[in-house]
């Protein structure tokens, strides 16, 4: 899957049309496909086998991507069909393609908000002392008990409210994904902050919702290039309160990220066990000295961690950082 992302996307930096013909390119996009296509077919039929064995021994079911649709396909399948030893091969091409689309769009972009998190922490050592304040205050000082706390009394999570503010303000600044919107009609978009009293009629039209753009518009934004967690703590009326719709990383309406719960949850837990265990440091000046023919414009919004296309969206260059143990 790495490797279909790396061809699709190119080397940072590179926009060259001719890549997308390319006969090489196309065939191990072609291969990769099979590949992971095999995989997950042998994964989905173990699946399966396991699923006609806890039927008979009404053993508990797993919870997984693929669990939950081999249970609801079993739930749609006709009762003569119910103990057919393998799966049906239309059933289980779409399954793959949709499991492909999970694992694609769940991959990384959770990654990058970790890494975005990480990054705006080390940047900004007064937000880095608050959030480890936070989690002394619910985990306690011992920092090698995170795990099982978080095993034994999962709603802890829920109290991190200073980290969610956290996640929410990287994700704000750092979108990884965009979103966009067949244009329909009748309908026209109106900047209701503009004075030009311009509209856009989007019939017809594919569009483009760039999350960086509006996450980071000052005028209706205040500070919007500055990482203002406390922006997610303030109540509505708050000059800092953030403006209705404007927050959209895992999109709005009825298309939006299904896995937007779980991204948090995830990243909310892996700072928990990381933010007070290690201290990570950006290295772009070494990565600059090593790399003086990459051009002399290296920051976007004052930002060297800038965003490229590599999938989801990642920092520039990977964020060469070392990791050090906290003292
Ligand atoms: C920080 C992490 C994530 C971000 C920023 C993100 C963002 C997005 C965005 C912007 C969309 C497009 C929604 C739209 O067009 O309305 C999307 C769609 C989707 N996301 Fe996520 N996502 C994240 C993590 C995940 C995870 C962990 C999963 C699942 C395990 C997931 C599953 C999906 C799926 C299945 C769709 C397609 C939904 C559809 O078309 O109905 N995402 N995501």
């Amino acid at each position: 899957m790495r490797s279909t992302i790396e061809l699709e996307c190119g080397r940072e930096g590179e926009n060259n049309p001719l890549r997308r013909w390319n006969v090489h390119r196309l065939y191990r996009q072609w291969r990769n496909s099979q590949i992971m296509d095999h995989h997950i077919g042998l994964e989905l039929e173990k699946r399966y086998q396991e699923y006609l064995q806890h039927e008979q021994t009404s053993k508990t079911r797993g919870k997984s991507i693929m669990d939950i649709v081999i249970a609801e396909y079993m739930k749609n399948r006709p009762a003569s069909q119910t103990q057919i030893s393998t799966l049906d091969p239309e059933f289980k091409s779409w399954a793959i393609i949709q499991i492909r689309l999970f694992l694609f769009v769940g991959h990384d972009s959770t990654a990058v908000t970790i890494i975005y998190c990480l990054y705006l922490l080390s940047k900004y050592p007064d937000t880095l002392g608050k959030i480890r304040q936070e989690h002394e205050q619910i985990f306690g000082p011992d920092t090698t008990t995170v795990a099982t706390q978080i095993r034994e009394h999962p709603e802890k999570i829920n109290q991190l409210s200073y980290t969610t503010a956290v996640i929410k303000e990287a994700l704000r600044l750092f979108p990884p994904a965009n979103g966009i919107r067949w244009g329909r009609p009748g309908i026209s978009l109106t900047d209701t902050h503009s004075t030009d009293g311009r509209t856009f009629p989007v019939d017809d039209c594919a569009v483009w919702i760039v999350h960086t753009a509006i996450q980071r518009n000052p005028g209706y934004w205040p500070h919007a290039h500055e990482f203002v967690p406390d922006r997610w703590l303030v109540e509505p009326g708050h000059e800092l309160y953030p403006p209705t719709g404007g927050w959209r990383p895992f999109e709005r309406g009825a298309r939006d990220c299904v896995g937007q719960n779980m991204a948090m949850l995830a990243i909310k837990i892996t700072l928990a066990m990381l933010v007070r265990e290690f201290d990570f440091d950006s290295q772009y000046e070494e990565w600059d000295r090593e790399n003086p023919a990459a051009g002399a414009v290296r920051t976007m919004f004052g930002e060297r961690a800038y965003m490229v296309a590599k999938g989801a969206a990642h920092p520039a260059q990977g964020y060469p950082c070392k990791v050090r143990l906290a003292v």
